[in-house]
């Protein structure tokens, strides 16, 4: 049975994001004046503001988002920039990002920033499904237009696909136990309702560090939005649309993430890739490498101690900076 679910209400007025290592992106990203940058995930538009005021006068962003609120609000905020075509906003999965920068006359540019997951005023919102503190539907749509909610997975999935999911996306011990006992009392049509089932199904909180359904419900958030396949598929394409000398910087918030761009860019760094821009070359020069990459942070940039303090979101970020290496002679 599918849950109902309430139209989308407005946004929650407190619901200020605040950009997590806003100074470490900016250094990494060396932005500077009349820099071309891609934003892919614009959420409040934190980052995209800070990168317009440091590529001031005639610097451009072009701020991808999947959700519609997003660009919405951020289309009032900065309207400004939009209005003097500082700013060009493009509504859509960044899976799909060459396509957005193509159509938007967006390549080679200066700068690509990926800053991962869900943002403040989508958390903040109960209608969008996204925080067990918040009664809600069973939602978490980045894009409420596609097809797939938590709810359809929660409700209809069989035990061993939900069991499957919750443990290899939510990194939980207690899977296959949270799955039974789903299945046994499905339906669920709010987030609080999925919350005290958890809790329930592994027995209680019993002193836990997290609430018990922390896990169960980034899990269901990553299928929901295929999160990590969107994540594997947009880091090629940023480094192809980079030009030489440009800079990518990924923000991730949990290991599954920063696994995948930690692997992703000492691969693009060793010249072994699967898919590295320099695939025919090496194909011709047989076992020579070419090094589409290089990585500008050994070990990850993770925020401070006061910025942890001020903004407790920010404490499980990691930054990854890498710089775009000429393809082939003539790019020195
Ligand atoms: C952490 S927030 C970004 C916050 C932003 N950097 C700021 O300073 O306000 C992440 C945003 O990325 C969007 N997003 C996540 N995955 C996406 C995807 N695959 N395609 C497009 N947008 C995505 C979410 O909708 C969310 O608004």
């Amino acid at each position: 049975m599918m849950a109902d679910r309430p139209p989308v209400a407005a946004d929650p007025p407190d619901a200020h994001h605040a950009p997590v290592l806003l100074a470490e992106v900016l250094k990494g990203l060396a932005v500077r004046a009349g820099a071309w940058v891609i934003d892919c995930t614009l959420g409040g538009g934190g980052h995209t503001e800070a990168i317009l005021a440091a590529s001031a006068p005639d610097g451009r962003v072009l701020g991808i988002d999947a959700d519609p609120a997003a660009i919405r609000r951020v289309a009032e905020r900065l309207a400004d920039a939009v209005a003097a075509s500082r700013l060009v906003l493009h509504q859509g999965p960044f899976e799909l990002l060459e396509e957005a920068a193509a159509a938007h006359g967006f390549a080679p540019v200066d700068g690509v920033l990926l800053d991962l997951g869900v943002s403040s005023f989508q958390l903040q919102t109960p209608e969008r499904g996204f925080s067990f503190g918040l009664t809600g539907p069973l939602d978490m749509r980045f894009d409420p237009a596609q097809p797939l909610s938590a709810a359809d997975i929660v409700n209809e999935w069989d035990e061993q696909a939900l069991a499957d999911v919750i443990y290899r996306y939510g990194e939980e011990p207690k899977s296959r136990r949270i799955a039974r006992y789903l299945v046994k009392h499905r339906p669920f049509a709010t987030t609080a309702q999925l919350a005290e089932a958890i809790e329930k199904a592994v027995g209680g909180r019993r002193g836990a560090r997290i609430h018990p359904a922390t896990r169960t419900f980034q899990a269901l958030r990553i299928v929901v939005n295929r999160e990590l396949q969107q994540l594997e598929r947009v880091l090629p394409q940023a480094l192809r649309l980079l030009r030489p000398g440009g800079r990518l910087a990924v923000i991730t918030f949990h290991s599954l993430e920063d696994r995948i761009v930690k692997h992703w860019m000492l691969a693009e760094a060793r010249g072994d890739a699967p898919d590295s821009n320099r695939m025919e070359e090496r194909m011709e020069g047989g076992s020579q490498r070419w090094p589409a990459l290089r990585i500008l942070t050994k070990k990850p940039i993770t925020p401070t101690a006061e910025e942890m303090r001020l903004n407790p979101r920010s404490r499980s970020a990691k930054l990854r900076i890498a710089e775009k290496l000429p393809t082939t002679q003539s790019d020195t």
